[in-house]
């Protein structure tokens, strides 16, 4: 067993060996531009970009058209709300969203602030859980986007999305889900789910890093979208700039061993992040952040009450996890999705996501128990 163990999932996934074979003739064999329409170096990359369009658009029950690639899951939410913003501007300036979101949502609404937005930034319950009679509520004649993430990266905690999209659609509202953390770990429809624009990022599930795209609904004649990167009229001039080839091949074989692999993956992670929770709710005063009944199979965000944040993670130096706060320059601050759950700051210091994967063992699970148990015994001592 190699130490330390990796359970931090939810941050990066290492590249599936199967994914690496793909992408390998890319680069060096196969390194034409997906652009040049000229000779075969040109239609070889663009064949295999058509093939990917076709694995990512299969996975979520789209068409190829409606898949734009960008450089990952925060462009991908760039495009969408910038993307949105400034084509439905004579419609409105009011965007909901929830304060769980990742920053590369929080950020861009911040940012449209400056712009001209308005945004609703909704609370969700103590348990991560946000209520579609809230979003609801939030809804004004000026609204023109909501966006409500598909699962949450530090809890896991997954949102009513099919809720939320039929209630945007009945209002004309357009509805954008960042489903990084979702996609290829529970099945995704996006037409039975009412989404108008979907982000993803391949290195979520075992693709390369600096890949990822964007579902936008065709179907839906309100849905305009200003390109937020010009240039040579790649992606039907939604995004331009010479296409990550590899990089693409790489999204796009994650998504065919996703999809056929997901659900024994889900089944077999899911127990082993079983044993690991029940096993450190057996230290006292540790209780679990988010709710436990809707939540991605993988993840399992753990207070541990009555020790200090910081203390916890310089000793648990056998795993690699990631903590209840977020460093920034300056200080360490608590995480802000624990924070807008209502966790006290205190707890939310000594919380750790634990995010397991497909090559998670159960022997590591077991060492992991045995480790923070320990860690946390000579911290309360
Ligand atoms: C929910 C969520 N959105 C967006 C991102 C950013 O993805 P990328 O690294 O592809 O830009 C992440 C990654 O941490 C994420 O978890």
């Amino acid at each position: 067993m190699k130490l330390p163990i990796y359970l931090d999932y939810n941050a990066t996934t290492p590249v599936d060996t199967r994914v690496l074979q793909e992408m390998l003739p890319w680069f060096s064999e196969n390194f034409g531009n997906a652009a040049s329409r000229s000779h075969l170096y040109g239609w070889k990359a663009e064949e295999a970009v058509a093939t990917a369009r076709q694995q990512v658009a299969h996975l979520l029950h789209a068409n190829d058209k409606e898949i734009v690639f960008t450089s990952g899951a925060t462009e991908a939410n760039n495009l969408a709300l910038k993307g949105v913003f400034e084509a439905l501007a004579h419609k409105g300036n009011h965007i909901i969203t929830i304060a769980t979101e990742h920053k590369a949502i929080l950020d861009v609404c911040e940012h449209l602030k400056h712009l001209g937005a308005e945004i609703s930034l909704l609370y969700p319950d103590n348990q991560g859980q946000i209520s579609l009679e809230q979003i609801q509520g939030a809804i004004r004649p000026s609204t023109i986007l909501v966006s409500a993430m598909y699962a949450n990266n530090e809890t896991g905690v997954i949102f009513p999305i099919r809720a939320i999209g039929a209630l945007c659609q009945q209002h004309q509202i357009i509805f954008h889900t960042d489903a990084t953390q979702a996609v290829g770990k529970i099945p995704i429809d996006v037409q039975n789910d009412h989404i108008d624009l979907l982000s993803l990022s391949a290195h979520k599930l075992y693709g390369a890093k600096g890949v990822g795209a964007l579902y936008i609904n065709r179907k839906n004649k309100n849905l305009h979208l200003v390109a937020q990167m010009d240039g040579g009229k790649h992606e039907r001039g939604l995004r331009s700039g010479t296409l990550n080839v590899p990089g693409i091949v790489s999204l796009g074989t994650a998504c065919v061993i996703a999809q056929q692999e997901m659900q024994s993956n889900a089944q077999s992670i899911a127990l082993l992040r079983d044993v690991l929770e029940n096993g450190l709710l057996q230290i006292p005063q540790t209780s679990v952040n988010g709710n436990t009944q809707c939540r991605l199979p993988h993840v399992s965000n753990i207070a541990f009450g009555g020790v200090d944040g910081e203390l916890l993670l310089i000793s648990l130096h056998d795993i690699a996890v990631s903590s209840g706060s977020a460093c920034t320059s300056a200080s360490v601050l608590p995480s802000h999705v624990l924070k807008a759950m209502g966790v006290a700051d205190q707890l939310a210091y000594s919380s750790i996501r634990f995010s397991l994967g497909k090559y998670t063992t159960e022997e590591e699970i077991l060492y992991t128990i045995n480790h923070v148990k320990e860690v946390i015994a000579k911290l309360q001592q």
